[in-house]
C-alpha cells in the first residue's frame, strides 16, 4: 500500500502524489500544484502547525510522554522544576545542572518593586487575580527591555529563568491583593512549591512551613501542568513568538487564552457546576439536563484525548493524599457519583466524553485552601515552562509569522453612502 495521497486539480487535469509522513502531509507539495486554493479547516482542528519534539500525545490510547517520559514516571520520581528543564533543555539535567538551575530560578523569584506598587496595587479592590496575571506578565517586558533580543541565547535564556521563577511571585502577589493582605517577599531557603505556599498563605509567622504532603501535591500537579503541546494557550504563545514579540508579551497572550473558560479556567466551571448539583441525589437529573442539551459536563470531554485523560487518573489519587491533611472536600462525593453516571450512559461513552484535567484538580485547590478564581492563576504558573520550551523551539525552527487565510463571506464591493441617504 502506497503510503501517500494523490491530489488531482480536475480543472487541469494535474495532478501531484504527496507521502504521508509521520502522519502528515506536507503542504508545500500541494501548494505547488493549487495556487491561490485554500483548504479551509475550521480552528485548525485537522492541521498540524508545527513539528514539535517537546510532548507526545495519544488521545485515543491516553498517553502523554514530555521529551519521551511517560508523565506517570515523571509524576512519581520527578519534581515540577526537574521536568521544566527537562521541557526546556530537551534532557534531563545532571545533578550538576539541576543544582545550577534550581539555584538559577530561587534567585530570580523577586520581582521589581515597582511592578507591584505602581502596577498590580493599581488595580481595582476585586480584580481577577488572572485578569491581573495576564497583565502583569505583559508589563514585565517593559522592565526587561533587553528581552527583545529574542536571537540572543544568553539573553533568551535570563527571560525563561525570570518568567519561570517570578510566575509564583506574581500569582501569590495578584492573590494577597484580591484579599487585601500585604505581600510576602520570595523565601529563598525553600522549595517552588513551599516559597509558593509561603508567599500565598503566610501571616506573622518568621517562616511559612506548608504541610510537605502539601506542598509535594502541588509540585505533581505543576508537572502535569506543564505542557499540552499545541493547545490553544501554547498555540498563542507560537502565533504571536512568530512575530518575534518579546517572551513577556507572547506568554501573556498564552495567559490569556487559558483565562477562557473552555480551556484552562473548566476547573472553575466544575466547581460551580458541583456546587450547583449539591448532593448525590441530584446527580441523575443534572445527567439528564445536559443530554437533553441544557450546559455541558463540565471537566469532562476533550479535543484530543478520546479516553480518560492519563492526568485526570493521576490527580484523583492525588486527592486522596490532600484530603488526609485537608479533610474530605464535600464535593467529592458529587464528583465521584457523576462521574459514575456519566461513564455508564451510552450518551458519553459513544461521544468518548471522559473525565479530563480540570475534573478533580479543583477539589484538590479548594481544599487546600484557594479561592476559585486562583484555579487558572495554578494553571498558568507550570505551563510557563512549556509554553517557553515551544518558544524556544519555535526560534530555532525559524519558523516563519503565523498568518492564515480566510475564506471571505462578506458583502460585494459597494459604494459609501452619506450618512443622511441611508435608511
Ligand atoms: N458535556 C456534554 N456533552 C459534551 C461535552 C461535555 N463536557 N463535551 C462535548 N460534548 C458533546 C457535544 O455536545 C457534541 O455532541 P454532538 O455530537 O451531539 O453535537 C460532542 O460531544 C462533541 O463535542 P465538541 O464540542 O465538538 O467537542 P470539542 O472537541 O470541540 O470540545 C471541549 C472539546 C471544548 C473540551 C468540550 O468537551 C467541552 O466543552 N468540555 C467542557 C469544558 C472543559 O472541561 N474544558 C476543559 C478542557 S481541558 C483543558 O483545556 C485543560
Amino acid at each position: 500500500m502506497a503510503q501517500s495521497i494523490t491530489i488531482t486539480d480536475n480543472r487541469t487535469g494535474d495532478s501531484v502524489e504527496i507521502p504521508i509522513d509521520n502522519g502528515s502531509v506536507a503542504a508545500g507539495d500541494w501548494r505547488k500544484l493549487l495556487p491561490n486554493v485554500w483548504f479551509y479547516d475550521e480552528a485548525l482542528m485537522t492541521t498540524a502547525m508545527t513539528e514539535s519534539a517537546i510532548t507526545y500525545l495519544d488521545g485515543d490510547a491516553g498517553i502523554l510522554r514530555y521529551r519521551g517520559y511517560p508523565i506517570e514516571q515523571l509524576a512519581e520520581s520527578s519534581t515540577y522544576l526537574e521536568v521544566a528543564y527537562l521541557l526546556i533543555h530537551g534532557e534531563l539535567p545532571t545533578a550538576d545542572q539541576y543544582s545550577a538551575w534550581v539555584h538559577d530560578i530561587t534567585y530570580h523569584t523577586f520581582i521589581h518593586e515597582n511592578v507591584r506598587k505602581r502596577f498590580l496595587e493599581g488595580f481595582h479592590y476585586d480584580a481577577h487575580p488572572m485578569g491581573m496575571l495576564v497583565s502583569a506578565i505583559a508589563a514585565l517586558s517593559t522592565f526587561y527591555p533587553e528581552s527583545k533580543d529574542i536571537f540572543d541565547a544568553d539573553v533568551r535564556q535570563k527571560q525563561i529563568v525570570r518568567l519561570i521563577a517570578k510566575m509564583p511571585t506574581l500569582a501569590a502577589a495578584c492573590h494577597r491583593f484580591s484579599v487585601g493582605m500585604p505581600f510576602v517577599y520570595p523565601d529563598n531557603s525553600l522549595s517552588f512549591a513551599e516559597n509558593f505556599l509561603s508567599m500565598l498563605f503566610k501571616v506573622a509567622e518568621p517562616r511559612y512551613d506548608a504541610d510537605p504532603r502539601l506542598s509535594k501535591a502541588l509540585d505533581l500537579l505543576f508537572i502535569l501542568h506543564a505542557d499540552h503541546e499545541q493547545n490553544c494557550g501554547t498555540t498563542a504563545m507560537r502565533v504571536v513568538g512568530s512575530a518575534h514579540a518579546d517572551p513577556y508579551s507572547a506568554a501573556a497572550a498564552a495567559a490569556a487564552a487559558l483565562y477562557g473558560p473552555r480551556h484552562g479556567g473548566a476547573n472553575e466551571a466544575v466547581i460551580h457546576m458541583l456546587t450547583e448539583i449539591g448532593s448525590t441525589e441530584n446527580v441523575p437529573a443534572f445527567v439528564q439536563a445536559v443530554k437533553a442539551g441544557h450546559g455541558r459536563l463540565q471537566g469532562f470531554g476533550h479535543r484530543v484525548y478520546k479516553n480518560y485523560d492519563p492526568r485526570a487518573k493521576i490527580i484523583k489519587r492525588a486527592a486522596d493524599d490532600v484530603f488526609a491533611v485537608t479533610g474530605k472536600n464535600p464535593l467529592l462525593d458529587i464528583a465521584l457519583k457523576l462521574e459514575e453516571v456519566a461513564l455508564s450512559d451510552d450518551y458519553f461513552i459513544s461521544r468518548k466524553l471522559y473525565p479530563n484535567v480540570d475534573f478533580y484538580s479543583g477539589l484538590i485547590y479548594q481544599a487546600m485552601g484557594f479561592p476559585i478564581e486562583m484555579f487558572t492563576v495554578l494553571f498558568a504558573i507550570p505551563r510557563m515552562s512549556g509554553w517557553l520550551a515551544h518558544w524556544v523551539e519555535l526560534l530555532e525552527q525559524d519558523q516563519k509569522i503565523v498568518r492564515p487565510r480566510q475564506v471571505y463571506t462578506g458583502a460585494e464591493e459597494r459604494s459609501y453612502v452619506p450618512v443622511a441617504q441611508r435608511s
